[in-house]
């Protein structure tokens, strides 16, 4: 028996990604412990910058349910995560749970190597934007074992099931946490680190902007092709999570305590000024 965890990022009841969720982690396997969350009425506080959490003992001093959900993620065995596409990208409580991630970026191993898979919905055709490849980053800061993810049009509760093929891909989907065989590998023009069609482009080489991954454009008769070059301490993998987290902010942040008085001076003539408004406090 697998314990499956399903987050799911919509406020939407019997919704695409609850469904979706559901039908995934069913298909899995059978006897498996199934158990869902539903992030957006989870009690997920915005990140105050405190850096507190960069030690590895420390845990993020804010008191809500971040600890609840990375809990039940350290105890699954695999995790599928649904957000629908909320004006380009992944539905905002994605983006306050990542910003939470800085306290648990030098405790990657707690998560590590767990199989995941992820879903997007999306109700506007060709409006889908960066959902996917954002949504995606939640699994790699976990360092979670990305082994697919998709993408599903629907803008009505259920629209993503009418067709069969939707069934069968999030069946798919529900297949590839546990079996080797269906897991997905990188596709021709995408990043083969982070699989992001999304790149930055510096004049002469493309970038990834998830992982960070270069390549080129090369043209290829007629075609052209995008041609990578991936690193093997790119951002997600230890090395590279380990320079982030915790060489780089720690020297920061020791540095921002060593010259805390200077940088005060700086910050002196933009205190006490007048200018913030703020709303009438409601009955
Ligand atoms: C506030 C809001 C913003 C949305 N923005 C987009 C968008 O930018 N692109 C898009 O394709 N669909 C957008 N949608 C549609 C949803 O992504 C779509 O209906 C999705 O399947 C809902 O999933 P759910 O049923 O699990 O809530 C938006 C929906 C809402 C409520």
């Amino acid at each position: 028996m697998k314990r499956i965890l399903g987050i799911v990022a919509s406020p939407r009841k019997v919704g695409n990604c609850e469904i979706l969720t559901r039908i995934i982690m069913e298909a899995a396997g059978p006897d498996n412990k199934l158990e869902m969350v539903r992030l957006t009425d989870l009690d997920i506080k915005g990140c105050r910058a405190c850096y507190s959490c960069l030690t590895e003992e420390a845990v993020c001093v804010i008191e809500d349910d971040l600890a609840f959900l990375l809990e039940k993620i350290r105890n699954a065995d695999a995790v599928v995560i649904a957000a629908p596409c909320y004006i380009l990208g992944p539905n905002g409580s994605i983006k306050k749970l990542k910003d939470r991630f800085v306290s648990i970026g030098n405790k990657f191993a707690h998560f590590a190597g767990k199989p995941c898979v992820t879903v997007t919905t999306y109700g506007a055709p060709n409006w889908e934007g960066y959902a996917e490849q954002a949504l995606n980053l939640t699994a790699r800061f976990l360092n979670l074992n990305l082994v697919d993810s998709a993408v599903f049009f629907g803008a009505s509760p259920a629209e993503v099931i009418e067709k069969p093929a939707g069934l069968k891909r999030a069946q798919q989907l529900g297949r590839a946490l546990f079996d080797p065989d269906y897991r997905r590998t990188p596709k021709e023009n995408e990043c083969p680190v982070c699989w992001s069609d999304i790149l930055k482009f510096d004049g002469i080489n493309v970038i990834c902007p998830f992982c960070g991954t270069r390549g080129e454009i090369m043209a290829q008769g007629e075609k052209t092709q995008l041609v990578f070059y991936p690193k093997d301490d790119h951002r997600f993998t230890d090395e590279g999570r380990r320079r982030h987290f915790e060489v780089y902010l720690n020297r920061k942040k020791q540095e921002y305590i060593d010259k805390r008085k200077y940088y005060q001076k700086l910050q002196d003539p933009y205190r006490g000024t007048s200018y913030w408004v703020t709303p009438d406090k409601r009955e």
